[in-house]
């Protein structure tokens, strides 16, 4: 049984950047934690700008990850990319069922768990993001909805396979708006989390597993979030946009 996990701070870059100005930030993120040891650092910028920050942090320790992928390999599926073509162009990670997918993109968990098995079919460790809106967290559903997302997620996926998988809570309400959930409330979802894979794949493989909480991480609360006993990092979006924020919150998750 595992302690403490080896963190991992995630930058998702959304949809922004050209591939000149990913460059630029990529650079700048290599200059500030491409040679940190005691944390994992991984960058998801948009599919067009991937070959290009592949390049740049290939000399770093810095990974690379895409944002979304296909349920399929390779076929007739127009404006898709294969999670082959992320493993291709240098991805080791693929972020799945991030809530503006599911918002704007009809994703669900049945195609998550799809696209996670195909992900580490293809060598690909997916990042599963989890969480509830504001108006469940009011009803006191939080617990309900995080637990059937991350059931259906995880449907029929063997230990070994679960072994890859990076689950991120992500409350709806947090992300952009600013509104941090406090360091007890997030680890109070993520222990929840981290009890329920102990229930379905054993003590074993949750306490391997690394869940990262993301919404409105900044470098002013990363430390007191990333201290928490069941949350083992964190998925950045707008302070992961700028260079020396996001190495802020990398300094904030070393041990
Ligand atoms: P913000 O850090 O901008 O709240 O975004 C969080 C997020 O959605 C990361 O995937």
């Amino acid at each position: 049984v595992i302690d403490k996990r080896r963190p991992l701070v995630a930058g998702n870059w959304k949809m922004h950047k050209t591939v000149g100005e990913a460059v630029a930030l990529a650079d700048a993120v290599v200059a500030g934690v491409g040679q940190v040891q005691d944390v994992d650092v991984l960058l998801c910028p948009p599919f067009t700008a991937l070959w290009a920050v592949s390049r740049r942090i290939e000399p770093s320790r810095i990974m690379l990850g895409g944002q979304n992928c296909a349920f399929e390999r390779e076929g007739a599926y127009t404006g898709e990319v294969s999670p082959v073509m992320l493993k291709d162009v240098g991805c080791n990670f693929v972020i799945l069922g991030h809530s503006e997918r599911r918002r704007y993109f009809a994703e669900t968990d049945q195609n998550v768990n799809r696209k996670a098995r195909l992900a580490i079919e293809c060598g690909l460790c997916p990042i599963i993001c989890l969480g509830e809106t504001l108006d469940q967290r009011n009803a006191k559903e939080t617990f309900a909805v995080v637990g059937s997302q991350l059931e259906g997620c995880l449907q029929d996926l063997s230990d070994d396979q679960v072994r890859k998988v990076t689950i991120a809570y992500e409350p709806v309400w947090a992300i952009g708006t600013g509104q941090t959930a406090t360091p007890e409330t997030a680890q109070e979802v993520q222990r929840f989390i981290r009890r329920n894979v102990a229930d379905r794949f054993g003590d074993e493989v949750a306490s391997a597993m690394r869940i990262l909480y993301g919404g409105s991480v900044k470098p002013a609360n990363a430390a007191s979030l990333f201290e928490q006993p069941d949350i083992d990092g964190g998925l950045i979006g707008g302070a992961s946009l700028d260079a020396s924020a996001f190495t802020a919150i990398v300094n904030a998750a070393r041990c």
